[in-house]
């Protein structure tokens, strides 16, 4: 049916969402084609949800989220009107993008990175300015800078980068947050953040509230197992989250996604013992390909990149066939998800048979 929209839509890639494991293969199938946490919610959470949640399910959830902010904001050692929720960070960084730009404003970040970026940027009637990576997959920071103009409104870091998994160090951040105008919001998107271990760390949170045009993403669905429940939050200025809560999604924060959030605050240690399981997960695959002779980007988040070029659909349907979906980039690689220890066996002999 031919219908009046807007211009521009037709020409947008809709999010490709990671494939579910594979079926029909003849050993358990696994999925790490998303990013995601392979351990089942945590006992404590479950039940806290189920108590204080389900039961509510006819009234709306309170839209501020204020328990979850403030507790936010003592984590960060931040104020509350620091900090605006979204469903997922993928709804705070659209918050932040309808915020700052629309039609005759650009947005800088670097590519390939998070596949939500042009399409938010595009639904918000705004440019996207890609940045490509290095030759090693890392965010171009001098070519970023250069980016900046007039028109920019958002330049945006994807620390560690997804799907390359490549860390922004210290120093890289520091000159980006230098280099840019005050009134340039910089947004630190750190959705893997608890995996990053490089000496060298950067975060987002180094730089606020010195920089006060710093806006920190983070998310509760990857290191915190939640990626089913939808939550998410934005550090940032007071004037910065109050515009935030103008365009935001009214309601789009479930209770159920509240009381997860701080249940797995409290159960933070557990959580840090998950995440340090996973690194030596991520040490472990990493160590034995690059054994078998691969060449790969330095990774600091539950994922790695396997730069395959030509041969990534080929690859691709190699992991399918042996049960295992991956995300493909096709003509430039694929990014594997750190999963259950029987999944990255399995990625480790099949890396062996495609470094034949
Ligand atoms: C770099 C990056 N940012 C943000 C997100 C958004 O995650 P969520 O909306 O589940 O919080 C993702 C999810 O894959 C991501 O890879």
């Amino acid at each position: 049916m031919a219908y009046r929209h807007r211009e521009g839509i037709d020409s947008l890639p809709s999010y490709k969402q990671g494939k579910p494991a594979p079926a029909g293969a003849r050993v358990p199938s696994y999925k790490i084609s998303s990013n995601e946490n392979p351990y089942p919610p945590l006992e404590s959470v479950r039940s806290r949800v189920a108590d204080q949640a389900l039961t509510r399910m006819n009234r709306y959830p309170d839209m501020r989220g204020t328990r979850v902010v403030e507790r936010l904001a003592a984590l960060h050692g931040v104020e509350p009107d620091n900090i605006q929720l979204g469903c997922g960070s993928t709804e705070v960084i659209t918050q932040l993008v309808d915020l700052v730009a629309g039609p005759g404003d650009e947005v800088v970040y670097p590519w390939r990175s998070f596949e939500a970026y042009p399409i938010i940027v595009a639904c918000a009637g705004a440019a996207s300015v890609q940045v490509p990576l290095t030759g090693e997959g890392r965010h171009d920071i001098d070519a970023m800078t250069a980016a900046v103009n007039d028109r920019t409104r958002l330049v945006i870091v994807n620390n560690p980068n997804n799907p390359t998994a490549t860390p922004v160090s210290r120093g890289e951040a520091d000159r980006l947050v230098r280099a840019l105008p005050a009134d340039v919001l910089i947004l630190f998107d750190e959705a893997y953040v608890q995996f990053n271990d490089s000496p060298d760390r950067a975060e987002g949170m180094d730089f606020f509230p010195d920089h006060p045009n710093v806006v920190v993403a983070r998310t509760f669905s990857k290191a915190y197992g939640l990626a089913g429940l939808r939550i998410g939050y934005a550090v940032a200025a007071p004037e910065v989250v109050e515009g935030l809560g103008k365009v935001a999604l009214p309601f789009g924060v479930t209770d159920v996604a509240q009381v997860a959030a701080l249940a797995s605050l409290d159960a933070q240690e557990e959580l840090d013992g998950r995440v340090k399981a996973i690194l030596g997960e991520r040490a472990r695959v990493l160590d034995a390909l690059r054994g078998q002779g691969w060449r790969l980007p330095e990774s600091r988040a539950n994922f790695f990149w396997l730069p395959l070029g030509e041969g990534t659909r080929a690859a691709a349907d190699r992991f399918a066939a042996s049960g295992l979906s991956v995300r493909a980039f096709p003509g430039e690689g694929i990014r594997v998800t750190i999963g259950e220890g029987e999944a990255n066996d399995r990625v480790i002999e099949i890396c062996r048979e495609l470094a034949r």
